[in-house]
């Protein structure tokens, strides 16, 4: 059994759900690693001991399998039977395993493939901006932050642009597919979609060895490492799927969290507007302030000591970038946004160790043409008094849902 004190970690409800940060400062004093019954899992909040958890994979596992739900009926095992064999997704991968797979991928995602994309960012992010300029209000997450990372994902890989609604509605299949609570004929239907989803990307796929074009989808099918076999099909279709995934919320969510901190902070978005070589610098900080992946999971291999508290075998575990980013350990003053401070890029937005981000570049690419382009086009912006922004019910993520702006 572990030992430490439950700890009421009430993160979902307001006042927390909007801003957790004074929650996770007091967890940080009081129980640095605690056990939430409410949740079922072990949060670790200080800088330190994530960055442990983080760099022993050993005893903090992240291997995870996206499973068949074990009380689904007949109708919907069978439709998943059509799916590939359930494979670990390479987030969700340990060694040796995770380092083939990284290694593969990280020779393909060559950084002139992302270098590239800038001119295709540029275009996108005009001709949306251009469709609401004139109207001296929007919403900035549907209307901006929302499409612009799915498209350049869509891109990146080589998939049509205009599969972006589709791509959509099948990965929120995949999700709603293991929730607990779907109910039986939604399941079904997410089962389908599910298997519709792989179909096309298994297509997509065939198509490039038929004719291989300069996009991300060619160069993982032609990936090679030393006495290494290639990618199959059924990990490239789960390779695609994670990047995916990993590619569109959480960049819409960085940008939503750094337009909410830029709007109170108008003298920065002046700055930037007047020296874009600032940019870089903000968005680490925004990356720091509020993070859009607040944790991550793992489960232990056997029983570790952390932070004064004993957590047992098999325990899940979420590590909180979102607090470790706020210790005052590491950053001095923490709850001030300050991109001046020197030490921001040590920010554990992006992760650290095997699993850090493999889009981080391109998502900060996108993200410093979005703000540059918002500093430049829209005058005096500020924020719809009458609709505040609100968040979604999750431990992981964290974004406005809607970024009512107005500007002058
Ligand atoms: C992994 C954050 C954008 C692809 C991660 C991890 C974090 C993260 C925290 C580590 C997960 C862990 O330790 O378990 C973010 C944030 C993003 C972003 C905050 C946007 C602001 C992207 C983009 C892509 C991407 C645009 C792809 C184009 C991945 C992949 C992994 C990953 C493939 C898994 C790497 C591995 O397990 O080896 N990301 N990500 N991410 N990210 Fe991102």
């Amino acid at each position: 059994m572990g030992s430490a004190p439950p700890w009421t970690f009430n993160r979902l409800e307001t006042p927390y759900l909007e801003d957790p940060y004074p929650l996770y400062a007091r967890a940080r004093r009081e129980a640095p690693v605690f056990h939430s019954p409410e949740f079922g899992l072990w949060f670790v909040t200080r800088y330190h001991d994530v960055w442990a958890v983080l760099k022993d994979t050993a005893r903090f596992s992240s291997r995870f399998l996206m499973r068949t739900p074990a009380d689904a009926s007949p109708a919907v095992s069978e439709t998943l039977q059509e799916a590939y064999p359930e494979l670990p997704m390479l987030v969700n991968d340990d060694p040796p395993g995770h380092t083939r797979t990284r290694n593969l991928v990280s020779r393909a995602f060559a950084p002139r493939l992302v270098a590239a994309l800038e001119p295709s960012i540029r275009t996108i992010v005009t001709r949306l901006v251009d469709g609401f300029a004139d109207d001296g209000g929007a919403d900035l997450i549907a209307e901006l932050a929302y499409p612009v990372p799915i498209e350049i994902i869509c891109t990146l890989i080589g998939l049509p642009a205009e599969s972006r609604d589709q791509l959509k509605r099948w990965t929120d299949d995949l999700v709603t597919l293991g929730a607990p609570g779907t109910d039986d004929e939604r399941r079904l239907a997410c089962a389908r979609g599910s298997v519709a989803f792989q179909r096309y990307l298994t297509a997509q796929i065939e198509a490039r060895r038929d004719a291989p074009r300069d996009d991300l989808l060619t160069a993982l099918i032609n990936a090679r490492a030393d006495g290494d076999r290639p990618l199959d099909v059924a990990e490239l279709v789960n390779l695609l799927i994670v990047l995916i995934f990993a590619g569109h919320e959480t960049t819409t969510n960085l940008i939503g969290n750094l337009l909410v901190l830029l709007l109170a902070r108008p003298e920065i978005l002046r700055a930037i507007r007047d020296d874009p070589t600032l940019t870089e610098d903000v968005i680490a900080e925004g990356l720091r302030m509020d993070t859009p992946v607040q944790g991550m999971f793992r489960t232990t291999t056997e029983e570790v000591t952390l932070g004064g508290a004993r957590i047992p075998a098999g325990a899940q575990v979420m590590v909180l970038f979102g607090s470790a980013n706020r210790d005052e350990a590491v950053f001095s003053d923490p709850d001030r946004f300050d991109p001046g401070r020197g030490n921001n890029h040590r920010h554990l937005g992006f992760g650290h160790g095997i699993h850090a981000c493999l889009g981080a570049s391109l998502a900060r690419l996108e993200t410093r043409i979005i703000l540059d382009t918002v500093a430049e086009r829209l005058p005096n912006p500020k924020l719809d008094p009458g609709r505040p922004p609100t968040y979604a019910p999750s431990l992981m993520h964290r974004g406005p849902q809607g970024l009512h702006m107005v500007w002058s």
